[in-house]
């Protein structure tokens, strides 16, 4: 028997509004065509003044709860992973916690951006294999529509926001159920090709999302391919006998370039940037989350989860649902 971290459960959370490309064309100097082409993105959600990263959170917290037929108090670990917290402090984990209802546990954020659901993964799994808790819930959530420059049209119709959570249960198993393999990696010399310019140490303000796009796609589709190729070798499998990838969603190009790399068929890859265009921490959560509950996700499949984002910070795990 071997105690590993099994997927119990999984939940998502989108704002109200929904903006198209064409909607988004009326107030910035872009085209719906040029989105399309360049992104693969066609909608994005933006949160209203009353949607946060801590309810979108815990809202899709709930979901996950409910698909796990677990209760707020069987909750003994809450991460939630995010670069556009509520507050600079509390962390947004116990704000979720309070607002779902969740007595004493352990709580906190992981900021890994775009990577952070991976990273909140990769915590959350040795957490719970060695026994601090017994139900993790691990949250990607994000409000990046608050740090965007609306002025700046090579950043902002790139960005969504939105909200994906999954249930980790530790359980002893004596087949390949569960979390197999994770693997995290981070090269902070590249911290000044996708940050945001400001923070509480430095300019005291909240700042906005800055990027060198070109350099960020071109390390994305290096980095991804190199660690989903890491995590297969950790588990003695091949690219043939995975099921499905879940990757972040930042562009379908970065998806089919590193799909390609692999031999993946783009049949076995969860799409959905055109829905909800690059939601950082909660893009792989929702998408997990669409898969699932679609029925395309089923109880045996092999899972591979990837993302890469500021830092630069990129990861990938692999499980067997
Ligand atoms: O989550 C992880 C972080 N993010 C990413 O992984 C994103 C990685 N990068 C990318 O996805 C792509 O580099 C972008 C989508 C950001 C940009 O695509 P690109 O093919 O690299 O375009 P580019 O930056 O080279 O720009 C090409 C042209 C430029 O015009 P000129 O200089 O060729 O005349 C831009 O000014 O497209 C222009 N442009 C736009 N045009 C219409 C840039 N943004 C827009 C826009 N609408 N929104």
């Amino acid at each position: 028997m071997t105690r590993r971290a099994i997927l119990a459960g999984t939940g998502s959370a989108l704002p109200r509004t929904r903006v198209s490309n064409a909607e988004l064309a009326e107030r910035v100097d872009t085209s719906d065509e040029w989105i399309v082409e360049r992104t693969g993105i066609r909608f994005r959600h933006i949160a209203e003044p009353d949607e946060t990263t801590a309810t979108l959170g815990a809202d899709a917290a709930k979901e996950a709860l409910q698909a796990a037929g677990l209760q707020p108090a069987d909750i003994g670990l809450i991460i939630v992973a995010t670069a556009t917290p509520d507050n600079t402090f509390p962390a947004s984990a116990t704000k979720v916690q309070a607002l779902i209802g969740a007595p004493d546990c352990i709580a906190f954020d992981v900021a890994a951006v775009c990577s952070g659901f991976l990273y909140a993964v990769s915590v959350a799994d040795a957490m719970l294999r060695t026994g601090a808790a017994r139900h993790a819930l691990v949250i990607g959530s994000e409000t990046f529509s608050r740090i965007l420059d609306w002025e700046d049209r090579t950043t902002c119709v790139l960005f969504g926001d939105g909200a994906g959570a999954v249930v980790l249960s530790a359980e002893e198993v004596e087949d390949d159920r569960g979390i197999l393999a994770t693997r995290l990696h981070a090269e902070g010399q590249y911290c000044d090709m996708l940050y945001v310019d400001g923070g509480p140490s430095t300019t005291g303000t909240v700042g906005h999302v800055r990027m060198q796009g070109r350099e960020v796609f071109r390390h994305a589709v290096t980095n991804l391919a190199s660690v989903l190729g890491e995590v297969m070798a950790d588990v003695g499998l091949s690219a043939e006998q995975i099921d499905w990838v879940v990757p972040h969603q930042a562009n379908k190009r970065i998806i089919d370039a590193t799909a390609k790399k692999l031999g993946l068929p783009s049949e076995r890859v969860v799409l959905t940037v055109d829905q909800h265009a690059n939601t950082s921490a909660a893009s792989v959560p929702l998408a997990l989350d669409l898969a699932v509950r679609d029925g395309r996700i089923k109880r045996g499949d092999l899972v591979v989860l990837e993302a890469m984002g500021g830092g630069f910070t990129w990861g990938a795990a692999v499980l067997r649902i």
